[in-house]
């Protein structure tokens, strides 16, 4: 096969040549809600970061593309240690992960003695390591509802900690870290959106702050929104998260309008993977996402606690 990339970047070329690299090499490609459309369109799952952990522990094939950031091939890679874990785009980080070491945690727990630690998967494996319980979007204020611990350090995100709060009588100790992406979206930006578009109901996501939760009529993981757009008798929605997400509403729910509530809502990181960069993945089945075993080993205890509570 020749390298299709020195030749040219024919997009139609390019994902027939995908999907035959993908059946010799046994592999899979799992995306994010908030990729590149091109992207989302060659995965042949897409999800929100739960449903994106789920798949990653039941897969079969020898390879797992994963089109997303860092953190989230990080937790396939831990899950399915014997299978080889790409991210084609080795540069894609959360910000929001990298706000806390496995080191500050480590001094919290020692101040905290009788808390039980709840990480975001948007964390780094060291500190996963060092968590009890990771959580998600999707399933945070269950998570925390399951620990029998009455005090709860929450790491990283301190708006999903306060969103989580809202529903639990725990005392949740939140670290201070943010995400750029939905830590910028204002309860300015509401008030002009539902000016904009007044039938429309307002769906955010729990990274956002307190006060923008407080004006939204829904609060959804990214592919929460997907399914109550779909499925509300709503006809209109002011979408508060990363804009790649309105790909899936367009595809998935047509008959619905989505309107982004903040059109900076883009997330850097999420769109450093193009297809060229997953061709060169597939083909040189590189870079590859390795976790120390030792590091993995601890990781795991907390996402798999994670995955049995239902
Ligand atoms: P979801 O799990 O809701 O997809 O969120 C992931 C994320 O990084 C949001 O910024
Ligand atoms: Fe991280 Fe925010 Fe990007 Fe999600 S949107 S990957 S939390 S920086």
């Amino acid at each position: 096969m020749d390298d299709i990339n020195k030749i040219t970047y024919d997009p139609d070329r390019m994902r027939k040549e995908i999907n035959s690299l993908k059946e010799q090499k046994n592999a899979i490609i799992l995306a994010h809600n908030y990729q590149v459309a091109e992207v989302q369109d060659i995965a042949d799952f897409t999800g929100d970061s739960l449903e994106l952990a789920r798949k990653a522990a039941t897969l079969d094939n020898d390879v797992i593309v994963f089109c997303g950031v860092d953190f989230m091939a990080e937790t396939a890679a831990i899950l399915s240690p014997d299978k080889a874990v790409l991210l084609p785009a080795a540069e894609a980080n959360c910000p929001m992960a990298d706000m806390i070491s496995a080191g500050e945690l480590r001094v919290l727990k020692e101040r905290f003695p009788d808390a039980a630690v709840v990480c975001y998967v948007n964390t780094t494996a060291e500190v996963k390591a060092e968590s009890d319980i990771c959580c998600t979007s999707s399933n945070a204020v269950k998570v925390v509802e399951s620990l029998d611990e009455d005090r709860i350090i929450f790491v990283p995100d301190k708006n999903l900690g306060s969103y989580v709060s809202r529903f639990s009588d725990k005392e949740i100790l939140p670290w201070e870290g943010f995400c750029f992406v939905h830590d910028r979206i204002t309860p300015q930006d509401v008030k002009e959106a539902r000016n904009l578009h007044p039938e429309a109901e307002v769906l955010v996501h729990p990274e956002c702050r307190a006060e923008v939760i407080d004006l939204a009529d829904g609060v959804y993981s990214t592919s929460g929104m997907i399914r109550h757009v779909c499925s509300s008798p709503g006809k209109e929605f002011i979408i508060g998260t990363e804009i790649g997400i309105l790909h899936r509403m367009k595809k998935e729910c047509p008959q619905k309008t989505c309107y982004p509530l903040s059109s900076q809502a883009i997330c850097t990181n999420m769109k450093k993977t193009d297809l060229n960069k997953v061709y060169n993945s597939l083909k040189d089945l590189t870079p590859q996402v390795v976790v120390p075993e030792e590091i993995a080993d601890r990781a795991r205890k907390a996402i798999i606690r994670m995955l049995e509570v239902r």
